[in-house]
């Protein structure tokens, strides 16, 4: 079926019309977008999620998922954990693991012209977010002696600023063939009546696709094939907006391997019934992730004991193996379900003029990676402690902003300093009253923070005072 056709037949005339009304490179370039989409299935998309609200519907069964706590139950399990980040250490080693960044998202909430990883969030130095892990990783390869390719996704929409940015700073001293960008797919925003949106006349309205996308956008951009001809078996997945998360796992890496799981995550416990994190669940023996926004409040705020039965929460770190994303995209698909978002695009209007919507004007559809969970054969969960590994950086102030994450960085190096025997000027909340900042360059964990301070003695920081370490 031709174009035209096509799009009569999926009820989007307003795109052949702006079409038909373009010549030379402008109509090639709408045309070659009109081609990379599948229509019939963006029309079966829009009756199902956009024309209607989807209903998620709770399962009968769901029950709380088991996790392995933060705290080894006996002396059993303690052995087990040692024995488990010796296995992760082992597999870092060997060059077995690679770190995955998800970084294709338009972070409207956070307003920051420019891909979210270039965003200054370091508390004294202001290293980008990007930099921060660079750094970190660095550390890593250094005290294992070994190398971690870092795949990084990007979306259409920032791809060219993020490896623009990567190469102005030299990849922060990164070699550049360990870094490995690549692109996500992406969905059109389509408006209530069910009408695909133009951004420009020459151009459709498209929206990453979530980072669900980046199952798919491994195999299709051949980094799933590099990382098997690198050795790689396991990945380290972390958004780029959590510049707390660990790089690197051991004991996560471990665990994940010595259980032959699929796919593993880190849980929070919520520090209430409704925090904004997915509460994992099972239900017909399978790992699934229910959105906060989903979970019928009877459920999230059940107790037993006075503690929460759903709490697990997701800070959507996870470990994937490498062999379960050849096994799920095999064919060159992934089915993973859709979730609507409400978002306001902008877009031209029929008379071309360019509308800012004030309100939500359109549907932007995404899938979510922890969907990939019930896929899976087998999967583990693993307690970690927020304060070390989960920082959000979503919006400009207030509640997961980057203020709030500078001050989380803080409160862990400071936590770090007093381990390594620097005393550390409190208020009277029990927070630092100073400001530090540790180079992840030098300090990974609190084993190095110990060691660093060792060989470069610090004084104890003044009260209000504002240092970088390292
Ligand atoms: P968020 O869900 O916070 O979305 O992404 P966002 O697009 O960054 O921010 P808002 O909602 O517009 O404010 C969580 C993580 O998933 C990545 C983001 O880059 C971030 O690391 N992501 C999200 C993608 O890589 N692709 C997407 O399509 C969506």
């Amino acid at each position: 079926m031709n174009i035209e056709e096509t799009l009569k037949k999926n009820n989007q005339t307003h795109i052949l019309d702006a079409l038909n009304a373009l010549s030379g490179a402008e109509h090639e370039k709408l045309k070659a977008q009109i081609e990379q989409v599948d229509w019939d299935e963006i029309s079966k998309l829009i009756q199902e999620y956009v024309l209607r609200k989807p209903v998620t519907e709770i399962p009968a069964d769901l029950s709380p998922a088991p996790y392995f706590p933060l705290e080894p139950k006996d002396a059993e399990q303690a052995e087990f954990y040692r024995k488990a980040f010796d296995r992760g250490v082992e597999l870092i080693r060997s060059g077995k693991t690679a770190a995955l960044t998800v970084a294709g998202g338009q972070g409207t909430r956070l307003g920051f012209d420019g891909p979210k990883g270039t965003y200054p969030i370091t508390p004294v130095l202001h290293k980008t977010l990007f930099q921060y892990f660079a750094e970190s990783l660095a550390r890593v390869c250094e005290k294992y002696n070994t190398t971690i390719h870092w795949f990084i996704m990007t979306s259409e929409l920032n791809d060219k600023a993020t490896r623009d940015f990567f190469a102005a700073h030299n990849c922060f001293g990164l070699k550049p063939e360990t870094i490995h960008f690549f692109t996500q797919g992406f969905m059109p925003a389509i408006d209530y009546s069910g009408k695909v949106l133009m951004s420009a006349k020459d151009s459709i309205a498209l929206t990453p696709d979530g980072h669900g996308g980046t199952l798919l956008a491994l195999r299709k951009s051949g980094c799933l094939d590099l990382m098997k001809k690198l050795g790689v078996k396991y990945i380290s997945y972390f958004q780029v907006d959590n510049p707390l998360v660990p790089v690197s796992n051991p004991l996560m890496l471990g665990l994940h391997d010595l259980e032959h799981s699929e796919m593993s995550s880190i849980m929070l416990s919520k520090t209430n019934a409704h925090e904004k994190l997915g509460n994992f669940c099972v239900t017909g023996g399978r790992l699934q992730i229910i959105e906060y926004s989903d979970m019928p409040d009877e459920l999230a705020e059940r107790t037993t004991n006075g503690k929460l039965d759903f709490i697990a929460g997701s800070p959507a770190i996870h470990v994937i193996s490498v062999d379960f994303i050849e096994r799920l995209t095999n064919g060159g698909r992934l089915d993973l379900p859709w979730h609507r978002a409400d978002k306001k695009v902008a877009h031209i209007n029929e008379r071309g003029e360019t509308v800012k919507p004030d309100a939500p004007n359109a549907v932007k559809l995404e899938c979510f990676i922890f969907d990939a969970l019930p896929l899976a054969t087998r999967t583990i969960i693993l307690e970690a402690d927020r304060k070390e590994c989960f920082a959000p950086t979503k919006n400009a102030t207030g509640v997961d902003s980057a203020e709030s994450c500078r001050e989380m960085l803080c409160a862990r190096d400071a936590r770090r300093m007093e381990l390594a025997g620097i005393t550390i000027p409190r208020k009277a909340d029990g927070s630092p009253d100073c400001i530090v900042e540790l180079s992840p360059r030098k300090v990974f964990d609190d084993e190095d923070a110990i060691a660093f301070f060792k060989s470069n003695p610090a004084k104890s920081p003044e009260r209000r005072s504002s240092t970088a370490y390292g």
